[in-house]
């Protein structure tokens, strides 16, 4: 234990209090011992490269590649996703990838280059592999995208995994993004992020990495095109990044580079490229499509560590309704437990939750149940019982239960990557659901385990199933929260089969949006935190998963009014809009900050419930093609570098780009506007990009501006659904998508097309079908005409 230790232990014993504390030095020792006897010294390591190449072998899409140290197989798949994979590393078994492998593009031959290379030649892509195993990504027109080195492993000499670096370039001129939920994004500023999912066990703000969601997952953005790339492997490592530069003309610009270290697991990798949208789109099909929420969680959430009682949800409840303030559901956090147990109810406290759940329900508020994999290891406990007859613990490598501390003190955690414990813990939602809870949020998922010191999760020795194949901890760790989420999704879709089952988890991996979405965690009160809040949503949805948000007003402190009004208006156009606090913190009520604050946050609640029906679409659109709700400035123009940089404003959609306030004091911003005419929605005043502009943001509101042209479904005052229609500029046309749907339930329903075109001083909507067009068949209201123009 060093001094570092010791500060933090004497941190611990201070905030779980002393018979917690000591449980957590045990553990620390316990973990330290258990990885001591369960995983030996690496000891003498061998260094390997490909070597020079020696053979090949066409196969469907491209073939293999024999190298002297080694093989490498290369595939171009039939929407263009290209997949590689050294020393025999198939695209399977893969936690990332949903369902079958796509078929390989029987018109991608392997076919010789010059200097003894080889390459594939496919519709969207070129890959060039030199004959020392460099590996080089083109577009069709031949401009490299990124060039990956010849791979370097290092393997013990006595056996076990090997170690293993990549190093990459890409153009001097592209920007990172991605690698899963990051504090400090949405750019990715050159220096090492690692891959290893992380409670900070503090609130955090934009300095701290890595948090709970980390994802070998990044998407570069340059001139010549996007790329995704992936390297699928669930180990721990990091990935130095370093933004090239270019050479003002002299010819002599310096690449970007990525350099890529894995503690272990397969040395394979995807890449996409193409547009952001193609790009999302081909990611979405190999890693699944993003679970579909149902419409009331694309309402306002409440919630609160320490609600402590069924009168205190009562009351915050009743303060929403007395003052007609839109609430769509509350959340209950471990205080609701008895001691803390997952699957359980504290009786006193919360004596008649069933009858509480229904009265929410008829005032059209859902009822959300946090719930931890961690379960109290005590003979008596229901939980743990029954998983100890169902051997779902995950165990050491002599047998024994492997033990952690959690809220519910010693406790033992399910090893989730067991199709039969997933079986198991899915089964136990009936008790959730007979509760009268709607939906489920995923906690303590990394998964962690308090320790005095060294790493606050499982032992790295701890066994899992891995699906039947075994391993231990190193190669479980980073999927544990992604195939908890899958035990719960898979578990109420078989209970209550006729709902859209709601879950969103603080861990999970690649491929995690097929059971649901994911919050920032415990991010911090204050500026800095408020900014994370941003950077987390955007670059989790450019890895795919595209519904999250932050807790308003920040996890821990009391938040100026301000501040909390300013998290609440950005809030109100991200996916997930949720109020959340820990038990010291001060109070998220709207009204608890004065009727200032409370009569701007009601504007924003009622824009929220009047933008539901574009917010639904949006949903349906992300699950169709895996385009994120809020998406960058830069998606539909990743050519213009001004937005490239841009960090501070989003789209929303198609159709807006909100450009939150993120300072303190205040009352103007900078938006920088991607092409094209833009009009605020305040005072409907046109501007044309692509630049910069200066917009009001007085505290009544964010600057919020919708593209000339756009359709946008939103929510009329008789409940209906209506048409806001944006005019398109002078001698254009728009248009947008509706997905009409219930709220709830499987339905597929159709995607309604709607183009406008002005007609004179008029702007004509119309509907199109197959082969006609028709009325719009809902009241539309047409704004932006009155012509007002700032040039930027
Ligand atoms: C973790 C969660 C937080 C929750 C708390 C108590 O810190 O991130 O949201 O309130 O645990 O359950």
């Amino acid at each position: 234990m060093d001094g570092r230790d010791l500060v933090r232990l004497i941190k611990v014993v201070g905030s779980v209090g002393t018979a917690q504390g000591l449980r957590t030095v045990r553990a620390a020792l316990r973990r330290r011992r258990a990885d001591a006897e369960g995983l030996p010294p690496r000891g003498a390591e061998r260094a390997r490269v490909p070597g020079p190449v020696q053979d090949v072998q066409p196969g469907p899409g491209g073939g293999v590649i024999r190298f002297s140290r080694s093989e490498l197989s290369i595939c171009v798949t039939v929407h263009g996703a290209v997949f590689w994979g050294w020393d025999g590393a198939a695209p399977e078994p893969s936690y990332a990838l949903a369902g079958r492998c796509p078929e390989p593009d029987p018109r991608a031959v392997l076919e010789p280059d010059k200097d003894g290379g080889w390459r594939v030649v496919a519709e969207r892509v070129t890959v060039v592999i030199s004959r020392h195993g460099a590996v080089e990504v083109q577009t069709p027109g031949g401009v490299t995208l990124r060039r990956d080195l010849p791979p370097r492993w290092w393997e013990p000499v006595a056996g076990g995994p090997a170690r293993w670096m990549q190093r990459s370039e890409v153009a001097a001129d592209a920007r990172f993004f991605g690698l899963g939920g990051r504090a400090s994004g949405p750019r990715l500023r050159d220096g090492t992020y690692r891959l290893w999912n992380t409670d900070p066990g503090r609130a955090f703000g934009p300095g701290v990495d890595p948090l709970y969601i980390t994802m070998p997952v990044q998407l570069v953005v340059a001139d010549a095109a996007t790329h995704l790339v992936f390297h699928d492997s669930a180990w721990d490592g990091t990935v130095t990044l370093r933004e090239g530069e270019e050479g003002a003309g002299s010819g002599h610009d310096r690449a970007g580079t990525s350099e890529l270290r894995m503690d272990g697991g397969p040395l394979r990798c995807w890449v996409v490229v193409g547009t952001p949208a193609r790009v999302l789109l081909v990611w979405a099909s190999l890693t699944g499509a993003a679970a579909l929420p149902p419409a009331w969680a694309l309402g306002h959430h409440h919630a609160r560590w320490g609600f402590g009682s069924e009168q205190e949800v009562r009351r915050i409840v009743s303060g929403y309704l007395e003052r007609d303030l839109p609430l769509d559901a509350v959340h209950l956090d471990i205080d609701h437990y008895d001691e803390h147990q997952v699957f359980t109810v504290d009786h006193e406290r919360f004596p008649k939750l069933p009858q509480l759940a229904e009265d929410l329900r008829r005032d059209g508020i859902r009822l959300v149940s946090i719930v931890d994999p961690a379960v109290g290891a005590a003979p008596g406990n229901a939980v743990y019982d029954s998983g100890v007859a169902e051997d779902a613990f995950v165990r050491d490598a002599s047998g024994r239960l492997v033990r952690g501390v959690a809220w519910t003190g010693e406790s033992v955690y399910p090893d989730f990557t067991h199709a039969r414990v997933r079986d198991w813990w899915g089964g136990h939602y009936e008790e959730r659901l007979a509760q009268g809870f709607s939906g489920f949020w995923h906690d303590m998922n990394e998964p962690t385990a308090f320790a005095a010191f060294g790493e606050s999760t499982l032992p790295r020795s701890a066994r899992h199933s891995l699906e039947g194949r075994g391993g231990d901890h190193r190669e479980a760790h980073n999927v544990y929260g992604l195939c908890m989420a899958r035990a719960a999704y898979e578990g109420v879709r078989q209970l209550l089969p006729e709902e859209r089952p709601f879950v969103f988890s603080r861990s999970g991996w690649a491929g995690m949006q097929r059971y649901g979405g994911t919050w920032s965690g415990d991010v911090a009160t204050g500026w800095p935190g408020l900014r994370a809040s941003l950077s987390l949503v955007m670059g989790l949805g450019l890895c795919g998963v595209p519904y999250s948000g932050p807790d308003v007003g920040g996890f821990d402190g009391s938040p100026s009014p301000e501040l909390f009004l300013r998290w609440f208006q950005l809030a109100a156009y991200l996916p997930l809009f949720r109020t959340h606090a820990s038990l010291p913190a001060g109070r998220r009520e709207p009204w608890e900050f004065g009727p200032v604050v409370l009569e701007h946050a009601r504007v924003a609640l009622l824009e929220r419930r009047r933008l539901l029906p574009y917010l639904v679409t949006l949903a349906h659109l992300a699950r169709r093609t895996g385009a994120p709700y809020v998406r960058p400035t830069w998606w539909s123009a990743p050519e213009d570098r001004a937005l490239r940089d841009c960090e501070d404003a989003f789209l929303l959609g198609d159709c807006l780009l909100v450009a939150p306030v993120l300072d303190p004091g205040a009352d103007r911003r900078a938006v920088q506007l991607p092409r094209g005419r833009w009009y605020d929605t305040a005072t409907e005043r046109a501007y044309e990009g692509p630049g910069r502009v200066l917009l009001d943001a007085p505290l009544s509101r964010i600057p919020v501006l919708a593209r000339a042209g756009a359709v946008l479904p939103v929510r009329g005052d008789d409940g209906g659904l209506e048409l806001e229609v944006w005019a398109p500029a002078p001698g254009r046309t728009g248009g947008g998508l509706v997905v009409p749907d219930a709220g709830d339930g499987w339905d597929e329903p159709e995607i309604e097309r709607y183009v406008t075109r002005r007609r004179g001083r008029q702007v004509v909507v119309e509907r199109e079908l197959d082969d006609a067009v028709t009325a719009s068949p809902y009241p539309v209201r047409v704004r932006g005409l009155g012509e007002r123009r700032s040039q930027t």
